[in-house]
Protein backbone atom coordinates (compact mmCIF):
# COMPACT_ATOMS: atom_id res chain seq x y z
CA UNK A 1 0.00 0.00 0.00
CA UNK A 2 1.09 3.38 -0.71
CA UNK A 3 1.65 5.79 2.13
CA UNK A 4 -0.55 9.12 1.27
CA UNK A 5 -0.64 12.42 2.41
CA UNK A 6 -3.44 14.61 0.98
CA UNK A 7 -3.00 18.51 0.76
CA UNK A 8 -6.00 19.64 0.40
CA UNK A 9 -8.80 22.70 0.67
CA UNK A 10 -12.11 20.97 1.53
CA UNK A 11 -13.50 21.72 -0.47
CA UNK A 12 -16.25 19.29 -1.81
CA UNK A 13 -14.63 17.56 -4.20
CA UNK A 14 -11.68 17.77 -1.98
CA UNK A 15 -13.82 15.70 0.37
CA UNK A 16 -14.90 13.34 -2.58
CA UNK A 17 -11.20 12.51 -2.98
CA UNK A 18 -10.49 12.14 0.45
CA UNK A 19 -13.40 9.26 1.27
CA UNK A 20 -12.85 7.67 -2.00
CA UNK A 21 -8.90 7.06 -0.41
CA UNK A 22 -10.46 5.75 2.67
CA UNK A 23 -11.78 3.43 0.51
CA UNK A 24 -9.22 2.47 -1.33
CA UNK A 25 -7.01 -0.54 -0.47
CA UNK A 26 -3.86 0.73 -2.98
CA UNK A 27 -3.68 3.43 -0.39
CA UNK A 28 -3.04 4.44 3.18
CA UNK A 29 -3.55 7.74 4.10
CA UNK A 30 -1.22 9.00 6.86
CA UNK A 31 -2.15 12.62 7.24
CA UNK A 32 -3.76 15.44 6.30
CA UNK A 33 -2.36 18.64 5.62
CA UNK A 34 -4.51 21.38 4.60
CA UNK A 35 -4.34 24.99 3.08
CA UNK A 36 -6.85 27.87 1.91
CA UNK A 37 -8.35 27.99 -1.51
CA UNK A 38 -11.85 26.88 -1.75
CA UNK A 39 -11.94 27.55 1.75
CA UNK A 40 -9.47 29.50 4.45
CA UNK A 41 -7.27 28.12 6.01
CA UNK A 42 -8.99 27.38 9.50
CA UNK A 43 -11.95 26.07 7.94
CA UNK A 44 -10.26 23.67 5.89
CA UNK A 45 -8.67 22.49 9.22
CA UNK A 46 -12.05 22.07 10.44
CA UNK A 47 -12.84 20.56 7.45
CA UNK A 48 -10.76 17.91 7.11
CA UNK A 49 -11.46 16.99 11.21
CA UNK A 50 -14.94 16.50 9.60
CA UNK A 51 -13.94 14.40 7.02
CA UNK A 52 -11.92 12.13 9.14
CA UNK A 53 -14.57 11.54 11.76
CA UNK A 54 -16.89 10.89 8.80
CA UNK A 55 -14.76 8.33 7.41
CA UNK A 56 -14.28 6.91 11.14
CA UNK A 57 -10.60 7.70 11.10
CA UNK A 58 -10.04 10.88 13.39
CA UNK A 59 -6.84 9.15 14.65
CA UNK A 60 -5.26 10.38 11.18
CA UNK A 61 -2.83 13.38 11.71
CA UNK A 62 -3.98 17.09 10.29
CA UNK A 63 -1.54 19.56 9.85
CA UNK A 64 -2.36 23.08 9.58
CA UNK A 65 -0.62 24.69 6.53
CA UNK A 66 -0.38 28.45 5.39
CA UNK A 67 -2.18 31.28 5.47
CA UNK A 68 -0.38 33.49 3.23
CA UNK A 69 0.85 32.47 0.17
CA UNK A 70 4.61 31.72 -0.53
CA UNK A 71 5.27 35.55 -1.28
CA UNK A 72 3.28 36.66 1.38
CA UNK A 73 0.03 37.92 0.64
CA UNK A 74 -2.60 37.85 2.32
CA UNK A 75 -5.98 36.09 1.49
CA UNK A 76 -8.92 37.98 0.92
CA UNK A 77 -11.28 35.86 -0.86
CA UNK A 78 -12.75 32.33 -1.30
CA UNK A 79 -15.03 31.40 -4.37
CA UNK A 80 -18.36 30.97 -1.28
CA UNK A 81 -20.46 30.23 -4.99
CA UNK A 82 -18.42 26.62 -5.24
CA UNK A 83 -17.99 25.53 -2.37
CA UNK A 84 -20.67 27.50 0.18
CA UNK A 85 -19.54 29.61 3.12
CA UNK A 86 -18.53 26.51 4.84
CA UNK A 87 -16.41 24.66 1.97
CA UNK A 88 -19.30 21.95 2.61
CA UNK A 89 -22.23 23.20 0.56
CA UNK A 90 -23.71 25.59 3.35
CA UNK A 91 -24.42 22.33 4.98
CA UNK A 92 -23.09 23.92 8.61
CA UNK A 93 -22.27 20.72 9.96
CA UNK A 94 -21.10 21.03 13.86
CA UNK A 95 -17.21 21.25 14.53
CA UNK A 96 -16.01 17.81 15.30
CA UNK A 97 -11.82 17.31 17.04
CA UNK A 98 -9.36 15.78 15.91
CA UNK A 99 -6.11 14.99 16.51
CA UNK A 100 -4.36 18.68 15.70
CA UNK A 101 0.00 18.08 14.56
CA UNK A 102 1.85 20.56 16.55
CA UNK A 103 4.01 22.44 13.38
CA UNK A 104 2.97 23.57 10.44
CA UNK A 105 2.04 21.51 7.29
CA UNK A 106 5.33 22.37 5.47
CA UNK A 107 6.80 20.57 8.66
CA UNK A 108 4.68 17.67 8.67
CA UNK A 109 5.69 17.05 4.79
CA UNK A 110 9.35 17.40 5.71
CA UNK A 111 9.01 15.27 8.84
CA UNK A 112 7.36 12.59 6.97
CA UNK A 113 8.86 12.28 3.91
CA UNK A 114 12.52 12.63 6.16
CA UNK A 115 11.35 9.89 7.89
CA UNK A 116 10.96 7.15 5.07
CA UNK A 117 12.34 8.57 1.72
CA UNK A 118 10.86 7.55 -1.27
CA UNK A 119 7.93 6.00 0.09
CA UNK A 120 5.44 9.01 0.53
CA UNK A 121 2.86 10.19 -2.02
CA UNK A 122 1.50 13.76 -1.48
CA UNK A 123 -1.20 14.09 -3.63
CA UNK A 124 -1.98 18.16 -3.55
CA UNK A 125 -5.47 19.19 -3.94
CA UNK A 126 -5.30 22.41 -2.92
CA UNK A 127 -2.62 25.81 -3.77
CA UNK A 128 0.65 24.57 -3.53
CA UNK A 129 1.91 26.88 -0.93
CA UNK A 130 2.77 24.30 1.81
CA UNK A 131 4.79 22.34 -0.68
CA UNK A 132 6.63 24.82 -1.59
CA UNK A 133 7.34 25.96 1.39
CA UNK A 134 8.77 22.20 2.55
CA UNK A 135 10.64 22.04 -0.64
CA UNK A 136 12.04 25.80 0.53
CA UNK A 137 13.13 24.26 4.04
CA UNK A 138 14.73 21.01 3.15
CA UNK A 139 16.39 20.83 -0.09
CA UNK A 140 16.11 17.13 0.53
CA UNK A 141 12.17 17.02 0.47
CA UNK A 142 11.65 17.09 -3.74
CA UNK A 143 14.26 14.18 -3.62
CA UNK A 144 13.27 12.12 -1.16
CA UNK A 145 9.08 12.97 -2.07
CA UNK A 146 8.14 9.16 -3.52
CA UNK A 147 5.39 10.71 -6.09
CA UNK A 148 4.29 14.17 -6.15
CA UNK A 149 0.46 14.46 -7.42
CA UNK A 150 -0.52 17.64 -8.23
CA UNK A 151 -3.74 18.98 -9.39
CA UNK A 152 -4.01 21.93 -11.22
CA UNK A 153 -3.43 24.22 -14.36
CA UNK A 154 -5.15 24.25 -17.43
CA UNK A 155 -2.55 23.46 -20.29
CA UNK A 156 -4.55 23.15 -23.61
CA UNK A 157 -8.02 24.46 -22.69
CA UNK A 158 -9.55 27.52 -21.00
CA UNK A 159 -9.30 27.82 -17.37
CA UNK A 160 -12.00 28.24 -14.56
CA UNK A 161 -11.35 31.34 -12.43
CA UNK A 162 -10.87 33.00 -16.16
CA UNK A 163 -10.01 31.90 -19.61
CA UNK A 164 -6.50 31.66 -18.83
CA UNK A 165 -6.11 30.32 -15.00
CA UNK A 166 -7.07 27.39 -12.94
CA UNK A 167 -8.36 27.74 -9.08
CA UNK A 168 -5.42 26.04 -7.62
CA UNK A 169 -2.85 27.73 -9.77
CA UNK A 170 -4.57 30.85 -9.71
CA UNK A 171 -4.52 30.66 -5.52
CA UNK A 172 -0.81 30.63 -5.48
CA UNK A 173 0.81 30.90 -8.55
CA UNK A 174 4.75 31.49 -6.72
CA UNK A 175 4.09 28.53 -5.03
CA UNK A 176 3.28 26.34 -8.36
CA UNK A 177 6.05 27.66 -10.83
CA UNK A 178 8.46 27.29 -7.66
CA UNK A 179 7.12 23.20 -7.17
CA UNK A 180 7.53 23.27 -10.97
CA UNK A 181 11.25 24.33 -10.78
CA UNK A 182 12.28 21.49 -8.00
CA UNK A 183 13.41 18.20 -8.92
CA UNK A 184 10.62 15.91 -7.63
CA UNK A 185 8.85 13.23 -9.41
CA UNK A 186 5.80 15.08 -10.69
CA UNK A 187 2.30 13.85 -12.26
CA UNK A 188 -0.20 17.18 -12.91
CA UNK A 189 -4.24 16.62 -13.64
CA UNK A 190 -5.03 19.58 -15.05
CA UNK A 191 -8.76 20.98 -16.26
CA UNK A 192 -7.72 19.15 -19.65
CA UNK A 193 -8.58 15.60 -18.12
CA UNK A 194 -11.61 17.11 -15.49
CA UNK A 195 -13.28 18.53 -17.99
CA UNK A 196 -14.09 14.88 -19.14
CA UNK A 197 -14.54 13.56 -15.76
CA UNK A 198 -18.15 14.17 -14.32
CA UNK A 199 -20.93 12.59 -12.02
CA UNK A 200 -24.39 13.52 -12.98
CA UNK A 201 -27.20 14.70 -10.57
CA UNK A 202 -28.81 11.02 -10.20
CA UNK A 203 -25.14 9.47 -10.01
CA UNK A 204 -25.09 12.04 -6.78
CA UNK A 205 -28.29 11.67 -5.56
CA UNK A 206 -27.98 7.82 -5.97
CA UNK A 207 -25.48 7.87 -3.52
CA UNK A 208 -27.53 9.08 -0.54
CA UNK A 209 -27.78 5.85 1.75
CA UNK A 210 -24.86 4.19 0.26
CA UNK A 211 -22.10 2.60 2.23
CA UNK A 212 -20.28 4.69 4.61
CA UNK A 213 -20.28 8.00 3.38
CA UNK A 214 -22.81 7.89 0.28
CA UNK A 215 -25.62 10.12 2.17
CA UNK A 216 -22.36 12.75 3.52
CA UNK A 217 -20.86 13.10 -0.38
CA UNK A 218 -24.64 13.13 -1.97
CA UNK A 219 -25.68 15.78 0.70
CA UNK A 220 -22.39 18.65 0.48
CA UNK A 221 -22.92 17.93 -3.67
CA UNK A 222 -25.97 19.31 -3.93
CA UNK A 223 -24.53 22.85 -3.76
CA UNK A 224 -21.92 22.06 -5.78
CA UNK A 225 -24.21 20.47 -8.97
CA UNK A 226 -25.65 23.81 -8.29
CA UNK A 227 -23.32 25.68 -9.42
CA UNK A 228 -22.31 23.24 -12.31
CA UNK A 229 -26.31 23.68 -13.68
CA UNK A 230 -25.56 27.79 -13.57
CA UNK A 231 -22.13 27.89 -14.26
CA UNK A 232 -21.59 24.94 -17.26
CA UNK A 233 -25.40 24.50 -18.02
CA UNK A 234 -24.77 20.73 -17.40
CA UNK A 235 -26.48 18.46 -14.77
CA UNK A 236 -23.82 17.15 -13.76
CA UNK A 237 -20.31 18.22 -11.77
CA UNK A 238 -16.46 17.66 -12.67
CA UNK A 239 -14.88 15.42 -10.13
CA UNK A 240 -11.43 17.30 -10.06
CA UNK A 241 -9.58 16.29 -7.04
CA UNK A 242 -11.37 12.46 -7.42
CA UNK A 243 -9.59 12.66 -10.90
CA UNK A 244 -6.44 13.23 -9.47
CA UNK A 245 -6.86 10.71 -6.92
CA UNK A 246 -7.33 8.19 -9.81
CA UNK A 247 -3.47 8.47 -10.82
CA UNK A 248 -2.05 7.22 -7.72
CA UNK A 249 -4.54 4.42 -8.09
CA UNK A 250 -4.33 3.86 -11.47
CA UNK A 251 -2.08 5.87 -13.54
CA UNK A 252 -2.39 3.81 -16.84
CA UNK A 253 -5.96 4.90 -17.24
CA UNK A 254 -4.30 8.12 -18.19
CA UNK A 255 -2.12 9.20 -20.84
CA UNK A 256 0.93 11.03 -20.14
CA UNK A 257 3.32 13.53 -22.07
CA UNK A 258 6.48 15.14 -20.39
CA UNK A 259 6.92 18.46 -20.53
CA UNK A 260 8.81 21.31 -18.76
CA UNK A 261 6.23 23.90 -17.16
CA UNK A 262 6.18 27.98 -15.87
CA UNK A 263 3.71 29.35 -14.15
CA UNK A 264 2.84 33.04 -14.85
CA UNK A 265 2.88 34.80 -11.96
CA UNK A 266 2.65 38.62 -13.78
CA UNK A 267 -0.36 39.62 -15.99
CA UNK A 268 -3.77 39.20 -16.94
CA UNK A 269 -2.99 35.57 -16.93
CA UNK A 270 -1.61 35.44 -13.91
CA UNK A 271 -1.60 31.61 -12.78
CA UNK A 272 -2.18 29.98 -16.42
CA UNK A 273 0.20 26.99 -16.72
CA UNK A 274 2.23 26.94 -19.74
CA UNK A 275 4.39 23.45 -21.20
CA UNK A 276 6.85 23.14 -23.50
CA UNK A 277 6.13 19.85 -25.23
CA UNK A 278 9.22 19.04 -26.86
CA UNK A 279 8.09 19.92 -30.08
CA UNK A 280 11.01 22.13 -31.41
CA UNK A 281 14.70 22.27 -30.07
CA UNK A 282 14.52 25.83 -29.79
CA UNK A 283 17.57 28.32 -30.98
CA UNK A 284 18.19 29.82 -27.62
CA UNK A 285 17.37 29.60 -23.68
CA UNK A 286 14.41 30.41 -22.46
CA UNK A 287 12.39 30.32 -19.47
CA UNK A 288 11.69 27.02 -19.47
CA UNK A 289 14.67 25.55 -20.27
CA UNK A 290 16.36 25.00 -17.09
CA UNK A 291 12.78 22.97 -15.69
CA UNK A 292 12.99 19.26 -14.93
CA UNK A 293 10.51 17.48 -16.88
CA UNK A 294 7.09 16.74 -15.27
CA UNK A 295 4.67 14.62 -16.46
CA UNK A 296 0.82 16.06 -17.60
CA UNK A 297 -2.35 13.64 -18.13
CA UNK A 298 -3.01 14.91 -21.85
CA UNK A 299 -5.56 12.17 -22.44
CA UNK A 300 -7.95 9.95 -19.91
CA UNK A 301 -10.25 6.54 -20.31
CA UNK A 302 -12.33 8.86 -17.95
CA UNK A 303 -15.29 5.86 -18.06
CA UNK A 304 -12.67 4.16 -16.63
CA UNK A 305 -11.95 6.80 -14.04
CA UNK A 306 -15.52 7.82 -13.01
CA UNK A 307 -16.96 4.27 -12.64
CA UNK A 308 -13.96 3.34 -10.31
CA UNK A 309 -14.72 6.26 -8.07
CA UNK A 310 -17.98 6.33 -8.04
CA UNK A 311 -18.23 2.45 -7.09
CA UNK A 312 -16.13 3.43 -4.30
CA UNK A 313 -17.80 6.41 -3.27
CA UNK A 314 -20.67 4.17 -2.45
CA UNK A 315 -18.71 1.65 -0.53
C1 LIG B 1 -9.66 22.79 -8.19
O1 LIG B 1 -10.06 23.98 -7.54
C2 LIG B 1 -10.92 23.70 -6.47
O2 LIG B 1 -12.14 24.36 -6.61
C3 LIG B 1 -11.21 22.23 -6.50
O3 LIG B 1 -11.29 21.70 -5.18
C4 LIG B 1 -10.07 21.65 -7.28
O4 LIG B 1 -8.98 21.32 -6.43
C5 LIG B 1 -10.24 22.73 -9.55
O5 LIG B 1 -9.81 23.82 -10.32
CA1 LIG C 1 -9.25 21.17 -4.04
Amino acid sequence: RKKLIIDTDPGIDDAMAILTAMNSEEVEVIGLTTVFGNVYTDTATKNAFKILEVAGKSQIPVAEGAHDTFAGIKKDWVPDFVHGDDGFGNMNFPEVQGVKYPGSAADFLIETVAGQPGEVVVLALGPLTNVALAMQKDPAFAENVGELVILGGAFFVNGNVNPATEANFFGDPEAADFVLSQPAKTRIVGLDITHSCTFTGPELTGLHGKGRFGTFLSSITAFYLKYHRDSYDMDAVYVHDPAALAVVLRPSLFTWRTGQIRVLTESVARGMSVMDTGLKRWNRPHAWTDRPRVQVAVAVNAKAVTEMLLQRMAL
